[in-house]
């Protein structure tokens, strides 16, 4: 299951409601960046690393080995959770041990070089994301394995922090202590050791048993490194094949891809946005909404983009749709909804490569008559106003994907299955 659009598409919400026929919950890609939230009853859950599969009871959680962890924020999220009355053991939690770690001075670098690239800058969560990723591409990054062993650790953040505060010298920044780090994460260490394992032997040993594994995509398609809006992206690869990258388990063992999208768009941070909408997005600010669960920025928001959708249909090659948030457009007259591009002369089905080209390309629309009615009761697709129906069914096809699940609120209750 994965984001099809730019992220905070309901997907907190989507798992949850899938994990109930699952065995294991697996996330396979990004860091405390991602800001899932669910609600159990009245009760508000908002999950940074933790799988939101935590939730239920008797599923396995795994953070696999394509996920960035900082371990001073996992504990604390574990805690949190565990305060909460939510049971975190290693029963029924476990991290990889070659997902690789993010320190200080990977949140600092972040900061920055946001503050360096002034009003080119990407908006980043300042969690130290696209650095840490730097650092597993370059080969010079820790990993949990390091994390868990006190003498491995001083050894190899030593080295790095060396260079680190070399680095944040010349920036402007200020040098981290390295004793205060190395006493933080190797509590940290300590804490997480029990839950730490080899996740692809187990979630293999896992399918020989005939468990049923559900992969919990973060961010979304057109944050993606490869496929996004670069460089207006995170820094993994939230798309389908981050699935297997990030969890070890090979392509033709995932029978089903769903894709969740909002029925709008919306986008937090910095890049192009072709809908975007102030009527929108003034309407939804206005309800309380669409304000990031993370960092909490208010989102930028627009109709919804079937161009987008539907490339992410390629890319990802999704099956089902769950489409979230379709009450936020109850009181919409008339829905807007891109279904081409325009640049000049040139028109465009699937969204160019380039930011800058992207940022150039006006979006052609289609009207559709809204319902203007509350959707948030209904209890049965059916019972939702037919011209909500046509909606979902028009926005389903025209991102050329099965309408799964529709969503008329962000309680458990409010999941319709047509
Ligand atoms: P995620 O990052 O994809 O998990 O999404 P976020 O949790 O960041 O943002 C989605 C927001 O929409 C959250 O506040 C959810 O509680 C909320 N939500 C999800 N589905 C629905 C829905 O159908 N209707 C409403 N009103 N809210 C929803
Ligand atoms: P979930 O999982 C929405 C965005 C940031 C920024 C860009 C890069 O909740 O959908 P980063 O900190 O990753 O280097 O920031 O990506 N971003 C998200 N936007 N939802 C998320 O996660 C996001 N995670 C990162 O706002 O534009
Ligand atoms: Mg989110």
């Amino acid at each position: 299951m994965l984001g099809t659009q730019w992220g905070d598409e309901g997907k907190g919400k989507i798992i949850d409601v899938l994990t109930e026929k699952a065995d294991i919950v697996v996330r396979y890609a990004g860091g405390n960046n991602a800001g899932h939230t669910v609600y159990v009853g009245k009760t508000k859950y908002v999950l940074h690393l933790v799988p939101s599969g935590i939730l239920r009871r008797n599923k396995l959680c795994v953070i696999g080995n394509g996920v960035v962890v900082d371990p001073i924020g996992l504990m604390e999220e574990m805690e949190g959770l565990k305060k909460i009355g939510v049971k975190v053991s290693p029963k029924n939690f476990l991290l990889s041990e070659t997902a690789h770690v993010v320190f200080p001075y990977h949140r600092e670098l972040d900061a920055s070089r946001e503050a360096l690239k002034g009003t080119n800058k990407i908006g980043t969560t300042k969690r130290g994301i696209g650095p840490a990723y730097g650092d597993k591409a370059a080969r010079v990054g820790l990993r949990v394995n390091d994390l868990v062993d006190k003498d491995r650790l001083e050894e190899k953040l030593a080295l790095r922090m060396k260079e680190n505060n070399a680095l944040l010298k010349s920036l402007g920044g200020k040098p981290i202590s390295f004793k205060k780090v190395l006493g933080a994460y190797r509590a940290a260490g300590e804490y997480l050791a029990p839950y730490v394992t080899n996740t692809v032997v187990l979630l293999h040993e896992a399918m020989r048993e005939q468990a049923d594994i559900l992969f919990e995509g973060a961010q979304g398609t057109f944050l993606d490194i490869d496929h996004g809006t670069y460089p207006f992206v995170t820094s993994s690869n939230t798309t389908a094949g981050g699935a297997c990258t990030g969890t070890g388990v090979p392509p033709h063992r995932m029978d089903r891809v769903v894709g969740v999208m909002k029925a709008y768009t919306t986008r937090v941070g910095e890049g192009p946005l072709p809908t975007e909408n102030g009527e929108i997005s003034d309407l939804l600010h206005g309800m309380g909404r669409e304000f990031g669960a993370t960092t909490g920025r208010a989102r930028r928001c627009g109709w919804f983009d079937s161009v987008a959708t539907r490339h992410a249909t390629m890319v990802n090659g999704i099956d089902d749709l769950a489409i979230t948030n379709l009450d936020g457009l109850d009181t919409v007259k008339s829905i807007k909804v891109c279904v081409a591009y325009r640049r000049g002369k040139q028109q465009y089905d699937y969204v160019p490569n380039d930011a800058r080209e992207l940022a150039e390309c006006e979006p052609v629309y289609v009207e559709f008559e809204g319902w203007c009615a509350p959707t948030h009761r209904a209890k049965t697709f059916r019972q939702l106003p037919l011209k909500a129906r046509q909606y979902l069914k028009a926005i389903s096809e025209l991102t050329n994907a099965r309408l799964y699940i529709a969503s008329v609120g962000p309680g458990r209750d409010q999941t319709l299955f047509p």
